[in-house]
């Protein structure tokens, strides 16, 4: 038995692959095995991978048809020996080299993630827009995912950790298998370990733009569609508002708006606390102060707007809709980052 699985997984890397086995291979000298999975590719990969395997340590799992980086990580690490997996590109993008830290502090107990956003970590030769849409995934990650806040490159292909777990993660989407096992895992520790993104020398990337929308969907899945709740119960919240400004109609609207502001306030609250963020245990009146603070530029910008259109003739319910729109995403971040932390 070896106590490390390297776990491949492969879409037409034929040309790549004798070169990261063998520096796989003088990187770990022994001890280790490498599990292909392939997904049938076209190129050959898994013939290849199977000529490597009489003179190293390698396995090849097939798959019919292409179904995806995360899916081929966990079936890779279900067919693993080794106490520990190593989970890294194909493509030589990620340097063999780096393969014994990580699975030293993976030894440790910790999830080891190769990164490309700490000190001394980066990508060579991105462009512009990659680099964005890069930087765009980890922010969007970060803030909708505690799991991954922690984490300065949440969504790196590189990593180490406990093969147990690996093997046990359900994948939520095609590529972003990290964030799978820091949300489903819980690791106690995660240990970042910079290293430089390479450039792909041979073959292409799979990466596309319907992994941006599969991207979107796997952050969403993971932090159980919180954005959309939250944009649900401020549904309700307007309605509430609305009622609260009819009854109050004979008021001035300065003071109707104020008070319709302040119980739908308290309404989305409670809704939050019991539904969106059920899982946070939030103290009741400690948190109902804070969403004060946390929505204060939402509401601000709420009242304000609604008393500007209602003075421009605006009817008021309508003037209160457009006050809530633009206060919702303000609203949005300042809760998940200081309310329900
Ligand atoms: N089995 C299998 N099935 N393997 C796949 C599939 C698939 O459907 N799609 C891609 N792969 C393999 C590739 O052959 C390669 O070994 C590895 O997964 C990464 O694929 P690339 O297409 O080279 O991805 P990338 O370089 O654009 O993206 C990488 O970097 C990202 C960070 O920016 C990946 O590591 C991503 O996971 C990572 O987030
Ligand atoms: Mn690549």
């Amino acid at each position: 038995m070896s106590s490390v699985s390297v776990i491949l997984p492969t879409y037409n890397e034929a040309e790549n692959l004798p070169e990261l086995v063998e520096r796989l291979d003088k990187a770990l000298g022994g001890g280790y095995e490498v599990v292909v999975v392939d997904d049938n590719s076209p190129d050959g990969t898994a013939e290849v991978a199977r000529r490597l395997a009489e003179r190293f340590p390698v396995r090849v799992v097939v798959r019919e048809g292409r179904r995806g980086l995360s899916s081929a990580v966990v079936e890779g690490a279900r067919a693993a020996s080794g106490e520990v997996v190593v989970v890294m590109d194909a493509d030589l993008q990620h340097p063999p080299e780096l393969v014994p830290r990580l699975v030293e502090a993976a030894r440790r107990g910790c999830l080891a993630v190769a990164s490309r956003y700490v000190q001394g970590g980066r990508v060579a030769g991105w462009p512009l827009a990659r680099r964005v849409t890069s930087r765009g995934a980890v922010l969007l990650a970060r803030l909708l995912l505690r799991e991954a806040r922690g984490v300065k490159d949440p969504v790196s292909g590189f990593f180490a950790y406990r093969r147990d777990c690996v093997a046990g993660v359900k994948p939520t989407g095609l590529y972003k298998i990290l964030l799978d096992v820091l949300v489903q895992c819980k690791p106690v520790c995660v240990e970042e370990i910079p290293f430089v993104f390479g450039q792909r020398t041979r073959g292409r990337s799979k990466l596309g733009r319907r992994h941006i929308v599969d991207f979107v969907r796997q952050v969403l899945v993971l932090s159980r569609w919180r954005p959309l709740k939250f944009a649900a119960v401020g549904a309700t919240g307007v309605g509430v508002a609305w009622a609260v400004l009819y009854l109050l109609g004979w008021l001035p609207t300065v003071f109707s708006t104020a008070a319709a502001i302040e119980v739908s306030l308290t309404t989305n609250y409670l809704l939050n606390r019991m539904w969106t963020f059920a899982d946070r245990g939030t103290p009741l009146l400690g948190g109902w102060i804070r969403y004060h603070a946390a929505t204060a530029v939402g509401n601000l910008t709420n009242y304000l707007v609604t008393n500007v259109l209602s003075l421009l003739g605006v009817l008021v319910y309508a003037a209160y809709l457009a006050g809530v729109v633009s206060g919702y995403v303000a609203n949005y971040i300042f809760s998940e980052l200081e309310v329900f932390k």
